[in-house]
């Protein structure tokens, strides 16, 4: 952080506290009595806005926060999740209608105090989902659901390829991208439709875990974002790392151990899908492709075959344009894993199922044998 973005950031956490103070009582009903910050522990808040400040949520710098700096004000179909004043219009608390952003929001303008502390945040209880279904009584873990949703489901994927021949190249189909850190769709699984589902399978559907652990805030501390591990790893015993645990004992990545963590299955199947995907848009689509994790819009052209998105291979004119129906499924399904890098946790027998589904789709059409490997 440079010395002149300073004043900057304490100017916003002082009107968001502002903010906060006039939206008194602070605590989210029904959880909580009515309180007043007068009732808290001076040190106590100090720790709570220091944490807010050192998390996520506050970062000024993140490009989160300053994508549309350029354009000057963050767009309406993006406003809500990226700008606090964007946040506010959605749940209404500007006074325009609720559950649409009427207008585009301020730049540079994080997730503070103001935002999850009004009346309207307090009293929010449920979610829409990309797919439309709605979930009720969510309590406060609605607040993370509105913006840890993804921006499309599966049933998009549906659409946009409905009965388009699997291996005919579309011109008119592009990479659709679930977007980023969408925990309540993949916590919400087979229920909320977030991944392609591919006909005649079932889903596994909210990941309920235990009653201790099975909400968004029950885990994560709203104001750090960070989750708590030793409650964790007093049921997970034998480990000391949240990545080592595991419950399931199958070896779904069919790679002959079940050492390592349920994560360890994940990240097995998602590097076998890649192969596949990679395999597959060489021998059917006929143009090698590259995954970019970290580079919009994430699949380019690979025409050297090395895997790799070199300087000159990257950026949108090299985007992947040869898609089929079935390498679209499957890259929409694999980008989804690979975007909330909490899905061992959030929902790890969906995201299994979703991998192995793809894979098996794709095994259909090129020199795959998925023998040894069960469906989660
Ligand atoms: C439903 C909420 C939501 C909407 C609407 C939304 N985003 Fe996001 N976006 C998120 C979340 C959550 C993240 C944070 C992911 C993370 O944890 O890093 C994110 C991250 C990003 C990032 C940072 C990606 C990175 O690699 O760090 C960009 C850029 C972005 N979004 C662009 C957009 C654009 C452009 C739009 C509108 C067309 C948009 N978003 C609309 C929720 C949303
Ligand atoms: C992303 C949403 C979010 C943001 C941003 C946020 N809070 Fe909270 N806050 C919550 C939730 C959710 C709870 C209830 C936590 C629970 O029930 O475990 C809460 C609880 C509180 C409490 C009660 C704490 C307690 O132990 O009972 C105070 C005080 C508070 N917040 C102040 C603030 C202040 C000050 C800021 C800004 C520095 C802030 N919050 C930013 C979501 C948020
Ligand atoms: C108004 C939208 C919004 C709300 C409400 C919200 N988030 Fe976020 N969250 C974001 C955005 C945007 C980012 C990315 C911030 C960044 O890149 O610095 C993020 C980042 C995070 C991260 C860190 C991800 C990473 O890449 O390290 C976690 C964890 C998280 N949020 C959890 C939560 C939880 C838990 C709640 C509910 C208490 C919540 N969020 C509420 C928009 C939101
Ligand atoms: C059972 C506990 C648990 C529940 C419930 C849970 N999370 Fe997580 N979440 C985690 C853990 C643990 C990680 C860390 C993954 C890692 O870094 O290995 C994580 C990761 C994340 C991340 C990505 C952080 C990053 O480093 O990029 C986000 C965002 C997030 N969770 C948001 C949510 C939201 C929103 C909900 C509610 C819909 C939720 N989580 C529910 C435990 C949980
Ligand atoms: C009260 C005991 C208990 C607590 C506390 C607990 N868990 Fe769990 N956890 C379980 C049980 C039981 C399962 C199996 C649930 C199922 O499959 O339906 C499980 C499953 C999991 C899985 C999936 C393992 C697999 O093989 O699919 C992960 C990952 C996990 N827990 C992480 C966490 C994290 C992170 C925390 C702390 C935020 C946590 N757990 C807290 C009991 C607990």
């Amino acid at each position: 952080m440079t010395g002149h973005e300073r004043p900057r950031h304490l100017l916003a956490v002082l009107a968001a506290l502002s903010l906060l103070i006039a939206a008194l009582p602070i605590a989210p009903p029904p959880a909580h009595a009515q309180q007043s910050l007068a009732q808290y522990d001076p040190d106590a808040l100090a720790r709570l806005v220091r944490d807010w400040l050192d998390a996520p949520h506050a970062d000024h710098d993140s490009l989160s926060f300053t994508y549309w700096n350029k354009q000057g004000a963050v767009p309406t179909e993006c406003a809500a999740c990226h700008s606090q004043p964007g946040f506010l219009d959605h749940l209404g608390a500007d006074g325009t209608p609720a559950g649409v952003v009427d207008h585009p929001a301020a730049i540079n303008q994080p997730i503070g105090c103001a935002s999850c502390h009004t009346d309207s945040a307090h009293a929010l209880d449920r979610v829409t989902f990309p797919s439309g279904i709605e979930v009720a009584g969510l309590g406060a873990s609605a607040l993370c659901g509105t913006c840890h949703q993804g921006r499309l489901s599966g049933l998009d994927v549906a659409r946009a390829t409905a009965s388009l021949p699997e291996d005919q190249v579309q011109a008119d189909l592009g990479f659709m991208n679930i977007h980023y850190a969408a925990a309540a769709g993949v916590q919400g699984g087979g229920d909320l439709i977030a991944g392609y589902h591919y006909p005649g399978q079932s889903y596994a559907g909210t990941f309920t875990h235990v009653p201790s652990a099975g909400t968004c805030i029950a885990c994560h501390d709203a104001h750090s974002t960070r989750v708590e591990t030793e409650s964790c790893l007093s049921c997970h015993r034998g480990v000391d790392d949240l990545r080592a645990i595991r419950m399931q004992h199958g070896d779904f990545d069919g790679d002959g151990s079940i050492a390592g963590g349920i994560m360890s299955e994940i990240a097995g199947l998602e590097a076998q899908l890649l192969a596949a995907i990679r395999t597959y848009a060489l021998q059917v689509s006929g143009q090698p492709l590259a995954y970019a994790p970290g580079q919009y819009p994430y699949f380019f052209k690979d025409p050297d075959q090395d895997g790799k998105i070199g300087a000159d291979e990257g950026g949108f004119p090299n985007r992947y344009q040869s898609w089929t129906p079935r390498l679209l499924k499957a890259a929409y399904n694999y980008q989804m894993s690979r975007k909330d890098p909490g899905a061992y946790v959030h929902n790890p027998r969906y995201v299994l199922q979703l991998l192995h589904d793809s894979l098996a789709d794709l095994a259909g059409v090129i020199d795959l044998d998925l023998g040894r490997r069960p469906r989660p």
